[in-house]
């Protein structure tokens, strides 16, 4: 049996991708969340009801303590972790720096030092494409330079890949990066443009569309980026020892995005149109009224483009859902969820 932690199992990603580790009887899942109240606490419960499991053990708890930490390794002796727990989203790092310390710093040098004390064959961990701050050439790749992040929570992100990287060298485990493109899908984070706008249109509310709609966003569906995740978790990167008798470190940083980024102002219309389609807004919706174009809010960036030529070659995978398709599994579960379960 695979012995598999997987860190704010709670979370958006971390649930689906539980979901589909469960399918594999050989799995045993070890779940860790702190439920932190973010955003609606409620949706992570309800996720948390949606992978109950017998061979799914839930822990609630911080990963910036490190002696429970150190305790779930020492019980355990997981063979892969996935740490995808993260203080996320680029505007709330402004207001609230010390839970991006506290959960993307601390906590992941908790995983970092848990991993060197009690070895496992693969360390995965979420990184993202705001490490790419507003650099011009796209596609991005991860052979470009990113040393010049533009919110703490990308400053954070891109700490987590240096850190993992010296361990990597140090300690000889075995750890891949992802850089995710904006991750969405049904039961995703209220936080997000999509589900923000929707929540407001509902309600009658303008919603915002920042740098006046001239941004592109590489869109991705969840499931595309759960399927990245299960692929990469399978294949370590090679232990190797290099010309000095040391260590080559075993780690490698991958995009997992659409690689095709939408205008902002095809994405609302997109959106609208599904929202329609689903139900969840009337046919004779005023859209036009209920739209301001603003400019650009610190922190943010015009474009974000993934180059996944190297998932493609190592792993045979590319993200494949179409934005319209995802955002209608979107709006007809925000219909089912939302409208009919009065939620
Ligand atoms: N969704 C995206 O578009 C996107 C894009 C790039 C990167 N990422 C990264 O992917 C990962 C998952 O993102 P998500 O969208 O599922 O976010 P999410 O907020 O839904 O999930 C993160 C979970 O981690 C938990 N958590 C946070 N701090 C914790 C701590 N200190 N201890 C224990 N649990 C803690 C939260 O309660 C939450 O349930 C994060 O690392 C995020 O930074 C997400």
């Amino acid at each position: 049996m695979k012995k598999i932690l997987v860190t704010g199992s709670a979370g958006f990603i971390s649930a689906y991708l539980v979901k589909r580790l469960l399918e594999d009887k050989d799995n045993l899942i070890i779940g860790l969340d702190n439920l932190n109240p973010y955003y609606d606490v409620s949706l992570k419960e309800e996720r948390l009801r949606l992978t109950k499991n017998e061979r799914y053990i839930f822990y609630k708890g911080d990963l910036a303590d490190k002696s429970l930490i150190h305790k779930l390794f020492d019980e355990y002796k997981f063979d892969i972790v996935v740490n995808l727990a993260a203080q996320a989203g680029v505007r709330y790092s402004i207001t609230n720096p010390d839970a991006y310390i506290n959960s993307n710093i601390i906590g992941f040098y908790n995983i970092l030092e848990a991993c060197r004390h009690h070895p496992v064959e693969h360390l995965v961990y979420a990184s993202s494409s705001s490490v790419y701050g507003g650099n011009k050439k796209v596609p991005f790749s991860t052979d470009d330079k990113v040393d010049n992040p533009v919110s703490l929570y990308a400053a954070t992100k891109k700490s987590n890949e240096l850190l993992a990287h010296a361990y990597s060298k140090l300690y000889n485990i075995p750890s891949t990066g992802l850089r995710f493109f904006t991750v969405y899908g049904p039961m995703g984070r209220p936080d997000m443009a999509y589900f923000g706008f929707t929540n407001k249109l509902i309600k009658g509310e303008t919603i915002e569309i920042f740098n006046y709609g001239n941004c592109k966003r590489d869109f991705t569906y969840v499931d595309d980026i759960v399927e990245g995740i299960l692929r990469v978790m399978k294949r370590p990167p090679e232990k190797k020892t290099g010309e000095d008798g040391l260590p080559l470190p075993p780690y490698k940083v991958y995009n997992i995005g659409n690689s095709n980024p939408e205008n902002l102002l095809d994405f609302v219309q997109i959106l609208s149109e599904e929202l329609v389609r689903a139900k969840v807004l009337p046919e004779d919706y005023d859209f036009e009224a209920h739209k301001k174009l603003v400019p650009m809010q610190p922190g943010d960036v015009p474009v974000t483009y993934a180059d996944v030529s190297d998932l493609e070659r190592d792993f045979g995978y590319k993200p494949k859902t179409s934005l319209r398709e995802g955002l209608r599994k979107f709006a007809e579960w925000y219909y089912e969820y939302y409208i009919k379960g009065e939620k």
